[in-house]
């Protein structure tokens, strides 16, 4: 039965354990592990004389020693869940041994074979599946890890902190020891071992040492590795000058490997990464893939002290080092951009990827505070929620404080914190003693759920020229949470006069006009009114610029308005924003076009506005390919009050098609002009124009252009570099072309021996559409899950393709009779038995099946029924989906 573990049920750890001594004995079969733990009562504990609970799973125990002796039957009890030992009532030595199979974890938690390597990953609940133990972020220990393993299998035998002994045993074994000097929680615990190779480097801190980075690879991955290690050099530097903040070991490793369930992880000084966030050269990694590494180094880099210094006490803090690790790397990689406008579009990478998935999730059935309060499988809590709206709320902070202000307050949390397991109010509460201001308000954010929903009606005094401004927020329910109380919402407002210049922003009851320029308000009420006098004119407004709080705000623009803010708002973010809503309202139009069977043009405004985008010579190439890249159907969609996904499908190749006819020549004009030449380099600038030019290309292709498709088949043949060739490929697979099946197979040929390429393959099968003539892709992707390079039991395969069809291909998985679900169900239940965090995953595809038209939700429900048909044989993580899907 599905337990469920309520955040205010924390009570302190019965017992407290000092030091642990892990030995282990390496096989892939089975592998032996002697663990001793220094154990003793925790003075804080309320209960009298409690047991020790060591939690335990899918784990052997041979044997239980307290100082020296061997416990008898009786004296302990053990069972699937983990060992009882009573009466430890003083500082005990105690000893367990056990086994595992790293070789039959297929769940990819606890210690597990990656071909012929052994990799970790224990957050947040692996380390039971190695040894017994208290296994909760609150319990830090001191690791010292002993490895020892046939030379010829594990050459390499990596774990947390510094190597103390290397020797050679009799047998043809090796033996090592680690030391690592800061006591952690087991989360962080990592041990790697087996055939691999690394590239490594000397760096100077600022502070005069000199450290040791290194990154670990497959022999055959060597040559993908120079991205990551300067990538983290470039964070530790950062990190120094950014936050004071140095690193703490003489020794810094990452891994990589193709067997990893998510995107990597902080383990103190030996950072592990699944090989798409950390492999890279220019023959295997597009640029966003360059970025991505970067940014994921960086995060996992600068968790060694928002996480590992400062851990948690328990996992509903999660978002306490996730939303502030994402804040942080989301300024590394705006700062590694450079200049305003590029850092712009940084930020509107980030505000997209927030709307697209976790706007979503807010407003369905698995919504939570960033905060949870309650969970039942806390590995279904790793959620955009908890890491990129949590982020959003540490930015707003910055926002609200200053950033000087700011800098205090986390400066104070990291001094008062170090070295502790704590909650999201030392966050706070850091940030409330170094500004001086009250912040109980804001922390609404960390317990209320939904997406505040800001309505501001304008009101022009053409008499007085007075600008009323009436503002309401609200929240729509979400589970569990039916009224909410008013967010401290940071609300910076600007005014443009109509020739697009900032006017100053100056209130009504002021005698001095402010510099021109945006001003920052705060919304703390359901309602607010701010009356506005010295314009000259009725400005436009531009609100909310930078994204300032994750809100939806309906500013009440017409489209007139809107096209004028995309021609003229001198704020990047803004003016991109400005671009993408009228994209999304010619979609809707286009949608609700279909539906009431009324054909209309594509509005000619949009058009227009496109046109002059890409047209204007003081954009960068990068703006103007982030500008004008049509906002997904899926984030489309979530704005209908019902779902026709065929219907979203229609309108946005309509808007699309549109758009590339009446600008056809610009287009082939601005791919022309934006060719890369030389050797391939990631940098902002041809990263840019190479997204520009691929942007203008597909814009052609789809308007038919003759021209566009010849260009796109030649870049495919002749580009130096994936971006352009993935670009290509992907142009051609979502066309009618027929040239398209031989460039598929020729992909396949060439990509066929690398993971990496063979992923991003699959990824371009599953989100194709099928033309009429053509297989539908449900009988692609089926017949793909039972090819040789598919396996069900390696993530990124299930992500790329099965994620890929459920996720990023609404037309082709909506099917009528309901066959892309039935499809969905089966896969769930075989990833379910293989690994339920990879399966939970997968399984949220039909969260928001409630949102859909009658004849598909009632078929979506039916799906979601015949899993839950399963029960018995669901994982905890699976059932809780499922369950609150059904809600
Ligand atoms: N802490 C890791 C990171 O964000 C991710 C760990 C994910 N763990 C999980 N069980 N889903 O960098
Ligand atoms: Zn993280």
């Amino acid at each position: 039965m599905a337990k469920t573990i309520y955040r205010g049920d924390y009570r302190a750890p019965t017992h407290l354990i000092d030091s642990i001594r892990l030995e282990f004995d390496l096989n892939a079969e089975e592998t032996l592990v002697k663990s001793t733990l220094e154990v003793r009562p925790n003075p804080e504990c309320t209960e009298k004389d409690p047991p020790l609970f060591l939690n335990g799973e899918d784990i052997t125990l041979r044997s239980v020693s307290i100082d020296g002796r061997e416990l008898k039957d009786g004296e302990y009890k053990v069972d699937s869940n983990g060992l009882t030992i009573p009466g430890i009532t003083s500082a005990q030595k105690l000893e367990i041994v056990n086994t595992f199979s790293p070789k039959a974890n297929t769940a990819l938690s606890g210690i597990y074979a990656s071909g012929v390597n052994l990799m970790s990953q224990c957050e947040a609940q692996g380390f039971r599946r190695i040894t017994f133990f208290e296994d909760r972020p609150d319990v830090l220990a001191r690791y010292t890890t002993v490895i020892r393993g046939a030379t010829e299998d594990f050459p390499v035998m990596l774990s947390n902190g510094n190597l103390t002994e290397e020797k050679s045993l009799e047998d043809g074994r090796r033996e090592v020891t680690y030391v690592d000097p800061f006591p952690k929680p087991c989360y962080l615990f990592a041990l790697v071992a087996g055939k691999l190779v690394s590239r490594a480097s000397k760096f100077d801190l600022k502070d005069g040492r000199t450290v040791d980075l290194s990154v670990w690879v497959d022999p055959q991955d060597l040559d993908k590795t120079e991205h990551t290690l300067e990538s983290l050099k470039r964070a530790i530097r950062w990190d120094e000058e950014r936050w004071g903040l140095e690193l703490d070991l003489k020794d810094f490793k990452i891994v990589a490997t193709n067997d990893f369930n998510f995107g990597a992880m902080e383990n103190k000084g030996l950072n592990i990464f699944n090989s798409r966030c950390a492999l890279a050269n220019p023959k295997v990694a597009t640029d966003s893939d360059y970025l991505r590494i970067e940014g994921v180094v960086g995060h996992e880099y600068f968790h060694n002290w928002t996480g590992d210094r400062v851990t948690l006490r328990d996992w509903f803090q999660l978002t306490l080092k996730e939303g502030l690790t994402v804040f942080r790397d989301q300024e590394f990689s705006a700062d590694m951009l450079g200049e305003p406008s590029a850092r712009a579009v940084q930020r509107i990478r980030d505000v997209s990827v927030l709307r697209a998935a976790q706007f979503m999730e807010d407003a369905g059935p698995m919504a939570h505070p960033i905060r949870p309060e309650s969970y039942q499988n806390i590995n279904n809590f790793y959620t955009s929620t908890v890491y990129e709206k949590g982020a959003e709320v540490i930015r707003m902070l910055q926002t609200l404080l200053g950033r000087e202000t700011f800098r205090k307050g986390f400066d104070l949390y990291i001094a008062r914190n170090d070295g502790h397991a704590v909650t999201c109010e030392a966050f706070i509460n850091a940030m409330a003693e170094a500004s001086g201001r009250d912040l109980s308000e804001f922390t609404n954010w960390y317990s209320q759920a939904g997406t505040p929903r800001v309505t501001v009606r304008r009101h022009w005094d053409e008499v007085n020229h007075r600008l009323t401004l009436n503002v309401r927020q609200s929240t729509p329910p979400t589970p569990g949470q039916s009224v909410k109380k008013p967010f401290l919402i940071p609300f910076p407002v600007a005014f443009l006069n109509s020739r697009g210049e900032e006017m100053p922003v100056q209130l009504a009851e002021e005698d001095e006009a402010p510099a021109p320029g945006t001003r920052m308000f705060e919304l703390t009420d359901e309602t607010a009114e701010f009356v506005f006098g010295g314009l000259e004119e009725e400005p436009v407004v531009s609100l909310n610029r930078g994204f300032a709080a994750p809100i939806i705000l309906d500013a009440g623009l017409s489209q007139e308005e809107l096209a004028f803010l995309a021609a003229n708002d001198p704020d990047p973010f803004n003016r991109w924003d400005a671009m993408n809503r009228l994209l999304i309202d010619a979609v809707h139009a286009q949608t609700r076009a279909r539906l009431l069977k009324t054909p209309e043009d594509v509005s000619p405004l949009v058009i227009s506005a496109a046109s002059k985008i890409l047209r204007d010579e003081n954009l960068s190439p990068a703006f103007k390919a982030v500008a004008l890249t049509m906002p997904g159907e899926k984030l489309v969609a979530e704005e209908d009050p019902l779902i026709d996904p065929h219907a979203v499908h229609a309108g946005w190749i309509a808007v699309r098609q549109a758009i590339g006819e009446k600008n056809i020549s610009a287009f082939l004009e601005t791919a022309q002009a934006n060719i890369v030449e030389g050797p391939y380099e990631p940098t902002p600038e041809k990263a840019g124009k190479r997204a520009l030019r691929n942007l203008a290309l597909g814009y052609a292709h789809a308007a038919g252009s003759p021209r566009a498709a010849i260009m796109i088949k030649d870049q495919f043949m002749t580009a130096n570099n994936l971006t352009d060739k993935l670009a290509a490929l992907h142009m051609m697979a979502n066309s009618q072309t027929p040239a398209k099946q031989d460039m598929e197979v020729d992909a396949l040929k060439a990509w066929y021996h690398e993971p990496l390429l063979i992923n991003k393959w699959l990824t371009i099968q599953a989100t194709a559409p099928s033309f009429p003539g053509e297989a539908r892709v449900l009988e692609r992707v089926r017949e793909l899950t039972r090819c040789p390079f598919f396996s069900l039991k390696n993530p990124n395969n299930v992500y790329a393709l099965l994620l890929g069809y459920f996720q990023q291909n609404p037309s082709e998985f909506h099917l009528a009779d309901g066959s892309g679900y039935a499809f969905w169900a089966e896969m769930v239940l075989e990833l379910n038995r293989i690994n339920p965090q990879v399966a939970a995953r997968v399984a949220r595809s039909l969260d928001n099946w409630r949102r859909y038209t009658p004849a598909l939700a009632e078929k979506m429900h039916a799906a979601l029924e015949s899993v839950e048909a399963k029960r018995s044989e669901l994982s905890p993580n699976v059932a809780e989906i499922i369950e609150k899907a059904l809600g």
